[in-house]
This record gives C-alpha cells, sequence and structure tokens, in this order.
C-alpha cells in the first residue's frame, strides 16, 4: 500500500510532460500524489493505486486545471526607484536609445540601486515575488546589472539569494554586470573594453567566490556591449563553469545568439532581430529562445521575434516577464502568457510550456521543475478554468486557486 504526504483528486493536469504526446501531455481526470515533497504519482485516477486513505490528506480539484508552477526564466526584479518620468518622457517623442544615451535609461535605476540598501532591496523584491506568486509562479531567475561596481552587484546578487531563501518561490541568480558601461568608465579611453576586463578579472571572480551566481548574462546591442566584448565575458563565465545566457538581438542584429549558442548558453533572450543562420545555430546547440512580449508590448517595438523560424528549426521558446523598471515593468507572468499570443502569434500551448518546462530547461533545472512527473519536485497550481488555454485567453480576473510548493500549500 502507497504511503504518501498528499492526493490531488478530480482534477484535469497539464503536465507539459513532453514525453506525453498529446495536447498539453493532458490527463483528464486525474490525481497527482506527494511524498517528501516531490511527485510521487501522476495518472488517470482510475489507475490510482492502493493507497493509505486514512492518513492521507486528499486535496478535491473539482475538475479544474493543475499545471507545473510557472517558471519566470528572465527578470530584473531587484532593483530602486522607478522610471516613470522616462516613460513620460518618450511619450513626449524621446526613444529607449535616445535616453539611454543620455545617461538616463539603465544608468538612473543604478543611480537608484548605488544608494538603496539591502533591507529596501529585499522589501521591494519581496513584494514583487508575492505578486508572481500569487499567479502561480514558483521559481524565478533574477539578474543583476543595476549596480555595475561590485560592491552594488554584490549587494543585488546577495538580495536576490537572500530572497531565495526566505521566500517559498526558488530563485536562481544571474550576474549581468555587462548590462550597461558605468558612468566612471564612460568618461574614460577606451571605456567599454576596460570595464569588460573589470567585469572578467575583478568582478566575477568575486561574485564566483561569494557563490552568489548560478549564470552570467550580457547585454549585446549597440548600446551596450560588441560582440568581442560580450564573448569575452560568456567565455570566462563558462571556463568558471557557470551557465551563459545573453540579451541579443533586441533592437539590431549583431549576430550575438548565433556567438552565443555556439558557446553552448543555455538562452538567448529577446531575439526580436534574430536571423535563420541564428535560428539554425540555436537549434544545432540545444539553446533556447527567451521571447519577452512584455519589452515588445511597452517599447511599442515592430519587428516580432521569427516564430516561424523557431519553429520550423524546434528551438524550444520560453515566454518571460523581463520584469524591469526600464523595458517592461510589468510584473505579471499571465499577462505575458496573453501577449505571447496576442502580439507574438504563439498558441496557448506553446505559451504555456514556455512558462513550465522550457523555461525550466532555459535555467538548466528541466530535471527537477517544469513539468508534472514522478520525481520532479512538487511544484503546482490548481487554477479555476475548465480548458488550459484560459490561461492566455483573458487577462484581470486571477484564476489561481492554490499554489503548492515542494508539497506546502502556499497561503497567499
Ligand atoms: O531586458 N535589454 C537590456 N536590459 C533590460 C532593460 C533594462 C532597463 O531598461 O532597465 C531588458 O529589456
Ligand atoms: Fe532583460
Amino acid at each position: 500500500m502507497q504511503q504518501w504526504d498528499q492526493l490531488w483528486i478530480d482534477v484535469n493536469i497539464a503536465t507539459m510532460d513532453p514525453q506525453r504526446t498529446n495536447s498539453y501531455g493532458a490527463i483528464e481526470n486525474g490525481a497527482i500524489a506527494v511524498k517528501d515533497g516531490k511527485i510521487a504519482w501522476v495518472g488517470e485516477r482510475i489507475n490510482l493505486p492502493c493507497f493509505d486513505a486514512l492518513s492521507t490528506p486528499i486535496y478535491k480539484g473539482h475538475d479544474h486545471w493543475i499545471t507545473p508552477g510557472l517558471i519566470d526564466a528572465h527578470t530584473h526584479l531587484v532593483f530602486a526607484g522607478n522610471r516613470a518620468n522616462e516613460f513620460e518622457q518618450r511619450l513626449n517623442g524621446a526613444s529607449y536609445e535616445d535616453i539611454a544615451r543620455q545617461g538616463g535609461g539603465i544608468i538612473s535605476t543604478v543611480k537608484a540601486c548605488r544608494h538603496a540598501d539591502e533591507a529596501e532591496l529585499f522589501e521591494l523584491g519581496r513584494q514583487r515575488l508575492n505578486a508572481l506568486a500569487r499567479e502561480g509562479v514558483t521559481t524565478v531567475e533574477i539578474k543583476s546589472g543595476y549596480g555595475l561596481n561590485l560592491d552594488t552587484e554584490l549587494k543585488l546578487l546577495r538580495v536576490a539569494r537572500e530572497l531565495g531563501k526566505h521566500h517559498h518561490i526558488d530563485v536562481q541568480t544571474t550576474f549581468l554586470g555587462a548590462h550597461a558601461i558605468p558612468p566612471e568608465f564612460n568618461t574614460i579611453l577606451d571605456g567599454a573594453n576596460q570595464y569588460v576586463e573589470h567585469v572578467v578579472n575583478d568582478m566575477l571572480p568575486a561574485i564566483i567566490d561569494a557563490e552568489l551566481a548560478d549564470a552570467v548574462d550580457v547585454f549585446c546591442e549597440n548600446i551596450a556591449f560588441d560582440l568581442k566584448q560580450t564573448e569575452q565575458v560568456l567565455i570566462a563565465a563558462k571556463l568558471a563553469g557557470l551557465n551563459i545566457k545573453l540579451h541579443a538581438e533586441q533592437l539590431s542584429n549583431l549576430g550575438g545568439s548565433k556567438m552565443a549558442a555556439k558557446l553552448g548558453a543555455k538562452s538567448v533572450d529577446h531575439i526580436e532581430y534574430i536571423d535563420e543562420a541564428g535560428v539554425k545555430a540555436l537549434s544545432e546547440n540545444d539553446t533556447c529562445a527567451v521571447l519577452l512580449p512584455g519589452a515588445f508590448y511597452f517599447l511599442r517595438e515592430t519587428q516580432t521575434p521569427p516564430i516561424d523560424l523557431l519553429r520550423k528549426h524546434n528551438v524550444p521558446m520560453v515566454v518571460a516577464s523581463d520584469f524591469n523598471p526600464g523595458s517592461s515593468p510589468i510584473c505579471s507572468t499571465l499577462l505575458m502568457l496573453n501577449l505571447a499570443c496576442t502580439l507574438f502569434r504563439l498558441t496557448p500551448e506553446e505559451a504555456l510550456k514556455g512558462m513550465t518546462f522550457n523555461a525550466a530547461k532555459a535555467l538548466g533545472i528541466e530535471h527537477s521543475v517544469g513539468s508534472i512527473e514522478i520525481g520532479k519536485q512538487a511544484d503546482f497550481c490548481l487554477w479555476g478554468i475548465k480548458t488550459p488555454a484560459e490561461l492566455a485567453y483573458g487577462y484581470g480576473v486571477n484564476p489561481c486557486q492554490q499554489v503548492v510548493k515542494s508539497g506546502q500549500i502556499i497561503a497567499m
């Protein structure tokens, strides 16, 4: 007889397990059993093995749907201040690039973060994680990149790690020291190269020493770092054994995606301007394409990522919030599912896969989360919906009824 800690019945399950080839990997009239925080059994209720019914708490889902806990695989959610003033400037005619070139943009958030103390950043981060948790998120990636000096980058990453320890949401951290050229280097000769040397030789080793980063990212763009500088940072990170990823092809095509994929990047992110050679490189190297419809929407971009090419070459597509104060001040994963469908024309199933299984893959944690499979962490959500497509279809009335993290029901 099976001894389980909890059992869910009267549910339909969008397992998102790629081994189940039907739509959403769905199991109708299913059941999920949990033991020691892991999924111990999943299948049709009719096949439920004999279990100790007297000692097992049983939760009923009223024929609603369970999905894996959502994973937001690209955020910058630890930051101070906001950029509502720049939003206003843009509405008065300035472009995102204009503002960045005038020392606003990322640099204005850098100033706010350098002044903020850890307790303040932690509290801001906690509130944002709560907002994501209410929408079913159980894992979040958080980047640094608003410090651009060692002390502040360490501070941001420490806050991200602390959030992971004190919040039920799991946090994966990414060092994005090469996000912009800091003001101190902007005024010196060859400042961008000098700063990249500093990132590689001083910041990265200190961050590795303090075990504060799971991955390293770079902003490869005309207004940030060129291909050679990007490659230098990614190679150093790779040699240190960290996962690598890239902000690439957001505003122009520099070929960053191709280069990063060849280095074994887990993901390239944004990629509105990627070309077919870039997409092929993703496919050949099993690199995920992280689509960020929030930034596309908020910056009113017009060039959409080449979804048909990504499909043609079987590149795993991920959908994430890119939550940040400049290009995507939108702390909502459910809205991202909707925008991925309405703006990028993903199907609701592709969008959900992009926030579950493929999101886990982009973070290199697909062995433990991202789908409902025996042995994986019991991270899942119960939604008051009749079809999984409802998650991407509407927005505004949150259908999340229960979030389960490592088998524990989270009070919200
Ligand atoms: O992902 N592209 C670079 N970084 C962020 C924007 C950061 C900002 O504007 O503060 C992004 O869009
Ligand atoms: Fe980003």
